[in-house]
């Protein structure tokens, strides 16, 4: 049984005039919305191994792990993965429309497989399905023999400004009895997101010991139940660097690299874990807080060279996706995504990137619109100021993964912070048109439908008035 919820502003008018008598810096401080709500404060327990979740599906050499993620750049492929245990099979994907069932095509892809220390992996498939039809419901068969499976998915509308499309936020979800509540309560919501926008850290096979690599295997055939239906657009956490020098794994990111492939090459990257999509009226950027970031580096470079491709008319939302926080409030992780900020902010606020979605931090916050780039050491401008030419950054990092929610906040809540809470959940953002977003944050102890914090976002070119919550 849940606990009675109750949300309370951290400055409520008594609080408020006890702190304006010690001193004044409430008028400096007093930030947005703080929900005392705590829903657990220990650490979550992961799913044991023979939980329904986790189940194998029946069959010799039956795929598992079956996920989906977009394949190109414009949304008319998708790369199908999935893995076989007993022995290679086959890399090929059968597919069709729902339009014309009697036209059965096929991909053919490529297989791969990894040791990690004393963990061998099964047969990893990965097969991009092109030239798709937009807007249009897919069948697709992997499998051989007397083991087949069928799963389906619907394609994007085409890029374009005035085209509807509901996305799905998550991140750092891991397996746990929690993140089971979190990935049901996305599901069914009524709002019906579209494809999930993933903010990294995925499994936590890193938090067992020699990173016991059989916890992705379990997480993917967990999550197979959403993402082998709709894409999941991923993006690097530090829970996927899975660097072990000490039991010789000195390659970062090998399970990861190995199991999530990403479009990466259609947007002119070098590396997988920066790289942007469309997808509808979207333009998302997936940037990589555990690759070098820093002048002269790849990432750098290529981002330099994306931002000015972006073209509001054809995809007037402009979304960044990160996995450690540039705004952050918490006690967890506070700072750590300052020196990233430091070298990207400026172009954010150039290219009036709309919002900013990140995870790591084991909780929710949204900001208001703020920059903090005038400040250059000497001058002393070392506080975030309102600036409608910037993006909302917001944490959901809040999936409810074994690490437990982040509980401890830096206080008093800054004035950049709207709106923060430590509870699991998910959230979804509805695109309507070119101006206007509906956003929602959903807590795994409300109802489907109920938003915990909602805004409206006014898109940074077609209509940047300002949609702060309140005043700085
Ligand atoms: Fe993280």
């Amino acid at each position: 049984m849940d606990a009675p919820r109750t949300r309370s502003s951290s400055f409520s008018p008594i609080f408020a005039g006890l702190l304006g008598l010690i001193f004044n810096a409430a008028v400096l401080c007093s930030g947005g919305i703080t929900s005392s709500f705590v829903r657990v404060s220990q650490k979550s327990v992961d799913m044991p191994l023979d939980a329904d979740v986790f189940r194998v599906p029946p069959g010799y050499n039956a795929p598992q792990q079956v996920h989906i993620t977009q394949g190109d750049h414009e949304g008319k492929a998708v790369i199908v993965s999935w893995v076989t245990v007993d022995e290679r099979g086959s890399n090929t994907v059968l597919y069709w429309s729902e339009k014309n069932s009697t036209k059965k095509l096929k991909a053919k892809g490529m297989v791969t497989k990894y040791k990690f220390y004393n963990y061998t992996s099964g047969y990893i498939h990965h097969t991009t399905i092109k030239n798709l039809q937009h807007n249009t419901k897919y069948y697709y068969e992997v499998g051989i023999g007397h083991t087949t499976r069928t799963f389906w998915f619907v394609t994007p509308p085409e890029v374009g400004p005035d085209v509807p499309y509901t996305f799905g936020l998550i991140g750092d979800l891991g397996q746990t009895f929690d993140s089971n509540r979190t990935l049901t309560h996305y599901q069914s919501n009524p709002s019906k997101g579209q494809a999930v926008l993933y903010v990294g850290d995925l499994s936590y096979a890193d938090d067992y010991p020699n990173h016991d690599n059989v916890r992705w295997d379990t997480w993917a055939r967990f999550v197979e139940r959403s993402v082998a239906y709709q894409p999941w657009i991923w993006t690097a956490g530090n829970h996927e660097i899975d660097f072990a020098p000490e039991i010789g794994e000195t390659k970062p990111f090998k399970p990861f690299t190995h199991r999530y492939h990403v479009p990466y090459n259609a947007s002119d990257s070098t590396a997988p874990f920066w790289y942007s999509i469309k997808r509808g009226p979207a333009y998302v950027i997936v940037l990589a807080s555990y690759s070098a970031y820093g002048k002269y580096t790849p990432q750098n470079l290529w981002l330099q060279e994306e931002l000015p491709k972006v073209n509001r008319s054809e995809t007037p939302w402009l979304i960044v996706l990160m996995h450690c926080p540039w705004y952050n409030s918490y006690v967890n992780h506070y700072m750590e995504g300052e020196t990233m900020r430091v070298v990207y902010e400026p172009w954010f606020v150039q290219y009036k990137v709309d919002l900013v979605f990140a995870g790591h931090v084991h909780a929710y916050e949204r900001s208001e619109r703020i920059s903090n780039i005038a400040y250059n050491i000497v001058n002393g401008l070392c506080s975030p100021v309102s600036d409608l030419s910037a993006p909302v950054y917001i944490t959901i990092g809040d999936g409810g993964n074994i690490e437990g929610l982040a509980t401890n906040m830096t206080e008093p809540q800054p004035k950049y912070s709207a709106y923060r809470e430590a509870s699991f959940g998910h959230a979804i953002l509805d695109i309507k048109n070119r101006t206007h977003a509906r956003f929602g944050w959903h807590c795994n102890q409300d109802g489907n439908a109920a938003e915990a914090d909602s805004m409206w976002f006014y898109n940074r070119h077609w209509h940047p008035v300002d949609d702060s919550s309140a005043k700085l």
